[in-house]
């Protein structure tokens, strides 16, 4: 898939900035982008009760379902600079509900520093009803 895949990091680390994690520290971007190039960003935002804390994927995808964008190749994730932050359990299905398995998966990270998975590689035999 031919896509700009150090911008779509770089919009993630933007996202990154606006991340809200006081309990773990642990400051995540992310970076979706959609069939038409547009990118859509979210950020983890937790919570003092813990278990209300949305993921950055889960954000970015919640904010471009609500645009009404339903379409996406791609989807750029950045945690700490030295890491390859992959996508957790509850965000690969959150994912799978609206992509398929060729979902470009850039786990970074900075722009020179990242791996390229896809979705189908991460969730295998993924659940549909
Ligand atoms: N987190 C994400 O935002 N995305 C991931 O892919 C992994 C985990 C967040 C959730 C929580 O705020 C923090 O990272 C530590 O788990």
């Amino acid at each position: 898939m031919d896509f700009d895949r150090k911008a779509l990091i770089r919009a993630a680390m933007e996202a990154r900035k606006f991340s809200y994690a006081p309990f773990s520290k642990f400051h995540v971007g992310a970076a979706l982008l959609t069939k038409n190039g547009e990118i859509v960003t979210g950020c983890n935002i937790e919570n003092s009760a813990y278990s209300p804390t949305i993921c950055a994927e889960r954000c970015a995808m919640a904010k471009a379902i609500s645009e009404g964008k339903r379409e996406f190749i791609a989807i750029a994730v950045v945690g700490p600079e030295d890491s390859h932050t992959t996508p957790c359990g509850v965000c690969r299905q959150v994912l799978y509900e609206f992509c398929d398995e060729s979902l470009v998966i850039l786990c970074g990270g900075t722009e020179e520093n990242y791996m390229e998975t896809t979705l189908g590689a991460l969730l295998p035999k993924g659940f549909r009803l």
